[in-house]
């Protein structure tokens, strides 16, 4: 790939050339983009030395109009570090030096960035709420981490290592699809064009959200999942460039990108319906749905009454489990994914789950984590295998969470 890197005004930045190298070393082309701060921290000739490629510093420079030749020779432009002011910029659209000018250019075109600042810059909401704006558009974040910082302090703030910006960007798996290229317009959409080829042109179900089961015409019986996961599932293959049917359960939530499509359902038997139909044709399924394992037997078709003083007894029958019925028609090249939310023997049982209902991959999500379940926008997961391989992830946004998961299915 033809790669630019983007280094602002941290002192992260010396660690720049290194992650130049390595990008060099795995084969691809780069170029360096500077603001003036970042060159109180590494110099010119160093970072024109490691690219082999004059540095664009100067907005001015070549007439003016370097940023636009720069964005059509880039394939992907990766920004690190980021300072929280670089990412404020693009989040409003300020384009007063080369590289934010360059970077707003880039629009359309895969973006990823490498933030770097002071613990408490980075828990600014004004910094959050810019990290969710630039992430909705689809720029991908790598780091911060978390451990000692250049202020002497320690928090949350600190660059990721070039070796894991140089692999998460291979990971990723960005490519610029060749009908795209044939035409020339990479540019000229705001989707984010970027392709695993695992997954271009191959349709994946995804089941999201609570399912609510009629008592009677005005009550009902649901859970508090958000469909959020599922959702952020959703994105993360399309925007990976699968087709996707997101069959939903009763949530506010709207998928956005292009390549979903949406059916709402309600009750547990509606998405087994819409799931055991769209099945055959899917190269996969996700099933991150709340279901309710029970429905009331009778739904009564006007308001129930009290009646009098005594208590009252619903009677529950079982629903169909959509996921072990899924299980049961996957044919080879089929690939199907279980959640297990689970409070207590979270391993063994998310294992149990994985071989009784023919699965390929179990998310474990577990109730203990602070942070996961539930409504929150932050998820805690294991990912089994049936080969038996096992991946920890750390606390992350459901967003993260969802590309994890999506890379790791589809490896
Ligand atoms: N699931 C499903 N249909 C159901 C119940 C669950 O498709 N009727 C799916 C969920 O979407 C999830 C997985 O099964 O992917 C696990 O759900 P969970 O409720 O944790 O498991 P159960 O099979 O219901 O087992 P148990 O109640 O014993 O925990």
């Amino acid at each position: 790939m033809r790669i630019i890197v983007g280094i602002t005004g941290g002192i992260a930045a010396y660690k720049a050339p290194e992650l130049v190298r390595l990008l060099k070393k795995a084969g691809h082309e780069v170029r360096c983009a500077a603001t003036d701060h970042a060159l109180q921290f590494v110099t010119r000739p160093t970072l024109e030395t490691v690219s082999g490629h004059p540095l664009y510093c100067d907005l001015f420079a070549s007439g003016g109009t370097e940023h636009i030749s720069l964005k059509d020779w880039g394939e992907l432009l990766v920004v690190a570090p980021a300072t929280a002011n670089i990412i404020g910029k693009v989040a409003s659209g300020i384009a007063d030096d080369a590289l934010s000018t360059l970077l707003l250019a880039f629009s359309g075109k895969p973006v990823v960035m490498a933030p770097a600042m002071n613990s408490d810059m980075w828990a600014h909401p004004a910094v959050q709420r810019n990290i969710q704006t630039l992430e909705g558009w689809g720029i991908r974040m790598v780091g911060p981490e978390t451990g000692e910082l250049a202020c002497g302090t320690s928090g949350t703030g600190r660059m990721s290592e070039p070796e894991d910006i140089a692999e998460a960007i291979c990971n990723f798996e960005f490519r610029i699809s060749n009908s795209e290229k044939e035409n020339g317009d990479a540019a000229s959409s705001s989707e984010f064009k970027v392709q695993n080829p695992k997954l271009a042109g191959r349709k994946w179900i995804v089941t999201a959200g609570p399912t609510y089961e009629r008592i009677d015409s005005v009550r009902f019986i649901g859970n508090y999942s958000s469909g959020k996961m599922g959702f952020a599932l959703a994105e993360a293959l399309a925007e990976a460039g699968a087709e996707v049917e997101l069959v939903a359960g009763p949530t506010a939530l709207q998928a956005s990108h292009p390549r979903i499509h949406l059916t709402r359902v309600e009750s547990a038997r509606e998405m087994y319906a819409a799931a055991t139909e769209l099945f055959p044709q899917c190269n996969g399924a996700i099933l991150s749905a709340a279901v309710a394992d029970y429905r009331p037997g009778v739904c009564a078709d006007h308001k129930l009454k009290k009646q009098g003083d005594e208590g009252m007894t619903l009677t529950l029958v079982q629903n169909p489990d959509i996921l072990a019925t899924l299980g049961s028609m996957k044919q080879p090249g089929q690939t199907l994914v279980g959640f297990a939310l689970e409070t207590d023997n979270e391993l063994a049982n998310a294992e149990g789950k994985l071989q009784r209902k023919n699965l390929d991959y179990i998310v474990l999500n577990s109730l203990r984590d602070q942070g996961a379940g539930f409504g929150v926008d932050t998820n805690k997961v294991t990912i089994l295998s049936r080969g038996g391989s096992r991946r920890d992830c750390p606390l992350m946004s459901k967003r993260e969470v969802a590309r994890e998961i999506v890379a790791t299915v589809t490896q």
